[in-house]
């Protein structure tokens, strides 16, 4: 079994929906399993964590950088970067926010940074932009064009029920269908050598 963890956080729901979509990626894959993890139970999942093939991280846009619970579970998990207990698993990003850009490229560079300071190897989104030229629409796949994670827009006036769009959901279950694939073939070769 591929396990991969997706670790994130939500103040009102909205960054959950693009986490679940995140998970539906991820068990779309034969073989592999989603745990979802809200950052204030990562601690019980602490074992969890240092077991999973790949951790996805996912947090809100807020003041143009990852939300204050996040940024505690990060710090919290300085215990696991002393004994580099994540280094080399897979990890990737994922990021909502209300403006169509509102700085959401800063919260993945900081997750990415992040990654790195533990010695995980960063997967990327995968997809080639969307609604970026004339026969574009906002239904796109990667219709925000980001590369380093996967981006997705709320409406500041709308409940979770209303946001993120189809198109932000769909581009979330493909990072999360995408690090799986990847976990996947490195634990095949991994029981291969
Ligand atoms: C404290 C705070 C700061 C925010 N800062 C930003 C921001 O920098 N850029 C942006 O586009 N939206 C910003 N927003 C809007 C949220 O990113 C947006 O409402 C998002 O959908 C919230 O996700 P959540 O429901 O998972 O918490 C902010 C919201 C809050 C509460």
């Amino acid at each position: 079994m591929t396990a991969i963890a997706i670790v994130y956080h939500s103040g009102y729901g909205h960054t959950q929906r693009q986490a679940e979509a995140v998970a539906e990626g991820v068990n779309a894959v034969p073989g592999a399993k989603a745990l979802l993890v809200p950052v204030a139970e990562a601690e019980a999942n602490e074992a969890a964590l240092n077991a999973a093939d790949a951790i996805i991280f996912g947090a809100p846009t807020y003041m143009g950088s990852v939300s204050a619970p996040f940024k505690t579970f990060m710090d919290w998990s300085s215990k696991a970067w002393f004994g580099q207990a994540w280094k080399d698993k897979l990890a990737a990003g994922f990021t909502n926010s209300a403006s169509q850009s509102g700085d959401k490229f800063n919260t993945l560079v900081q997750l990415a940074t992040y990654a790195a300071q533990h010695g995980m190897l960063w997967v990327s989104l995968g997809l080639l932009p969307g609604n970026n030229n004339s026969k574009g629409s906002p239904d796109d796949l990667n219709r925000l064009g980001g590369f380093l994670g996967a981006l997705a827009q709320s409406n500041a006036d709308e409940g979770p029920d209303k946001g993120p769009s189809r198109s932000d959901l769909a581009t979330a279950r493909h990072l999360g269908q995408r690090v799986a694939e990847q976990a996947k073939l490195r634990g095949t070769l991994k029981q291969a050598a």
